[in-house]
């Protein structure tokens, strides 16, 4: 400590701010959104009712439900000048990498800056951005030219929709109701979860009023990251590599401990949980009923287990109090739903929309000052400029 600055690198240690919104307690495993359980939600709510009650405090009546439907419903046309910048990108391009740039191109086309104090302006601003989000996620698919989040006459949901974009483009879509039902838990136990890494951005990147989708686009190239979001791709990438390998998972536990290598168990660790994650709890359970549901044999989800079971009963991961996290089990789900794997982390991203939204909104409304960290300075002493022919 120098003067009056803590050092605490990764604010392992430091609140950012006072927030309303989601209770965590790492010790006990407890995840709370506006006070709820993620276990009484995941069981008995819908996706839309969650991004509601985290955007606006309190779990929606039927009206106020069936109008923020019909809201988003009404926002869903992307403008189709956006395409020039989806067109712009290689094939070869990550989804997160087009996402990021799209949310922010949004803002291209609805330049009107957010009057944060007008509930109206918020309002329609946070309904936009809930409806075009989703269809610039089935977008970074590429082969996609759906424009509507919603399709009136089949009157499908937001989850349901979100998948006939990704998948069922033009074709007679047959809904698998078992898959929109996994995806939408999913998409829940994503929503929202406290002060992460993406959320700190998009409140850091607010704090200096930039506009909400700006902000957005930040908290999409955050989550990218494979210490965050991006884990649910590397988790899959890890496993594929176990079974080429044989399955045998001791040889990787032994690269995760080895302080010279620099592999990590992906998946596995949290900042705050030092116990299971409880997100991890109800998706490993999901797991077995989705692909048991679809009738879908895949041996990495042994090999998962077998790999969590090890990791648990090695002194390594039990002194660290290292458990398998949100991101360990969520790819086996969404790779038996048939969604590519580059795709699992703009998944997480549509989920943690929601968060970010609240968080944002909060953040504003209560006037949060500009985000400016200080340091503490290890460089060079003040010394005389060097002329360059003295260098
Ligand atoms: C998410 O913050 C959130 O809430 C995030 C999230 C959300 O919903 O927003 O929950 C989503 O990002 C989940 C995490 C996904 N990331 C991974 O699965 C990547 C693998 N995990 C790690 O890289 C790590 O556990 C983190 C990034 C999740 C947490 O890192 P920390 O808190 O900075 O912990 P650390 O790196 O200081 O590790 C403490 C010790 C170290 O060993 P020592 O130096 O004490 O000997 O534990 C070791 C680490 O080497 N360790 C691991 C490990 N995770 C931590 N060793 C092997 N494999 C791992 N996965």
């Amino acid at each position: 400590q120098t003067g009056a600055i803590t050092l605490d690198p990764g604010y392992k240690n430091t609140g950012a701010c006072e927030s309303a919104i989601t209770f965590l307690d790492g010790e006990k495993g407890i995840l709370r959104y506006r006070g709820y359980s993620i276990e009484e939600l995941a069981e008995k709510a819908d996706f839309l009712e969650v991004c509601y009650l985290l955007i606006f405090g309190e779990l929606p009546n039927k009206s106020q439900l069936q109008k923020f439907n019909t809201d988003i419903l009404d926002q869903s046309i992307v403008n189709e000048d956006m395409k020039t910048v989806l067109n712009g990108f290689p094939e070869s391009a990550h989804p997160m990498g087009v996402l990021s740039s799209l949310t922010s191109a949004l803002t291209a086309f609805n330049p009107k800056s957010v009057n944060v104090e007008s509930e109206e302006d918020m309002y329609r601003a946070i309904v936009k951005i809930l409806a075009k989000f989703p269809v610039l996620a089935a977008w970074t698919l590429r082969q996609k030219k759906s424009q509507a989040l919603y399709n009136k006459d089949m009157n499908i949901g937001y989850v349901e929709s979100l998948l006939k974009m990704m998948f069922q483009e033009g074709k007679t879509y047959k809904l698998n109701k078992k898959v929109v039902n996994a995806l939408d838990k999913l998409l829940i136990l994503h929503a929202d979860h406290e002060q992460n890494c993406s959320t700190s951005t998009v409140r850091i990147v607010g704090s200096s009023h930039a506009g909400l989708f700006a902000s957005i686009s930040a908290g999409v190239s955050a989550l990218w990251g494979p210490l965050h979001g991006g884990a649910n791709q590397a988790v899959i990438e890890m496993l594929e590599e176990i079974k080429a390998d044989g399955g045998d998972t001791s040889k990787f536990i032994a690269k995760a401990k080895d302080k010279d290598d620099p592999f990590r168990l992906m998946g596995f660790g949290h900042r705050v949980y030092k116990n299971f994650d409880p997100r991890a709890k109800i998706i490993k359970k999901a797991a077995d009923e989705v692909l048991e549901q679809l009738g879908v044999e895949d041996p990495i989800l042994e090999i998962a287990k077998g790999l969590e079971k090890a990791a648990l009963e090695d002194e390594y991961f039990i002194e660290r109090k290292l458990y398998p996290n949100v991101d360990f089990y969520s790819g086996i789900i969404y790779r038996a739903m048939g969604i590519p794997t580059e795709m699992f982390t703009v998944m997480f991203a549509v989920g943690r929309l929601p968060g970010w939204i609240a968080q944002w909104r909060e953040m504003r409304l209560r006037k949060e000052p500009i985000g400016r960290p200080r340091q503490v300075y290890i460089g060079e002493n003040h010394r005389k400029f060097k002329e360059i022919e003295n260098r």
